[in-house]
């Protein structure tokens, strides 16, 4: 079951959203060589906690902190440690905000100095799957056009695009229905999307396969062939003349 959110309840999914769409902003300034992951989570803790709201990750599922960090071939769940963040690196961070019981969900992959042009470009090109795909969001649209938008940035570029990651629905819990596939897929293609669902919209793309194998952590999740990874995420409302991202501006 898909819900819709009423106005009352979006608009404290707006907050969750700002608050965790601020913290990631913020991030662009601490992210720097030398800093430890777990020092990046105190950080997004102490931060939402300082908006009156709670981390949306914490004790989710037994998960131990508050923000996802995943380096390099890491592509999502990377718990914060005592890992030092170093020149080259790309840094994805996943967060979110519960505010008066609604919950944000949202990832941005930061580049630490330079990269190769490789590199570069799947952090970038994962950025412009997730807008490509968040610019079919609209009432009345298969979900699919979704999934499809992203997919074709992904493919075009001869990306990895993780079959077993998707993105979801996001309400009163962090995960719920639907699952938002980053490829064209059978299941989406017969749900179409309403005004008052509110979606996180999430690709995930490497520069080699798409075949991941889960740490011994039980949470980290790192590609096969040890090749790159991006992530972005948004939680996004659809309406009836299109979407609004929650946490945006
Ligand atoms: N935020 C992740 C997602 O985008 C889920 C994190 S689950 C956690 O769906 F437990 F690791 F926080
Ligand atoms: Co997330
Ligand atoms: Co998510």
């Amino acid at each position: 079951m898909i819900s819709i959110k009423n106005e009352q309840e979006i608009e404290k999914m707006r907050v969750a959203g700002k608050i965790a769409y601020d913290l990631l902003m913020s991030l662009k300034d601490i992210i720097k060589p030398g800093i430890t992951t777990k020092e990046i989570d105190k950080y997004a803790y102490d931060f939402i906690v300082s908006r009156d709201a709670t981390p949306a990750f914490l004790d989710y599922e037994g998960y131990p902190a508050s923000t996802c960090i995943s380096i390099n071939d890491m592509v999502v769940h990377g718990i914060p440690d005592n890992t030092k963040i170093k020149e080259g690196d790309i840094v994805s961070v996943d967060t979110g905000a519960i505010y008066k019981g609604y919950y944000s969900d949202t990832a941005y992959t930061y580049i630490v100095g330079k990269v190769d042009k490789k590199t570069e470009a799947l952090v970038e090109n994962t950025r412009k799957a997730l807008y490509e795909g968040i610019s079919k969001v609209k009432a009345g649209v298969s979900l699919n056009e979704v999934c499809s938008a992203i997919g074709k940035v992904g493919r075009e570029n001869g990306y990895g695009i993780f079959e077993v990651l998707t993105g979801h629905g996001v309400g009163t819990t962090l995960h719920e229905d639907p699952y938002v596939p980053n490829l064209s897929n059978h299941e989406s293609e017969g749900i179409i999307l309403k005004s008052g669902m509110t979606l996180a919209i999430e690709p995930m793309f490497s520069l080699g396969t798409k075949e991941v194998w889960l740490l011994p952590d039980e949470w980290g999740i790192i590609t096969q062939d040890g090749s790159m990874a991006a992530h972005f995420e948004h939680t996004v409302l659809v309406t009836d003349d299109g979407y609004e991202i929650l946490t945006g501006e």
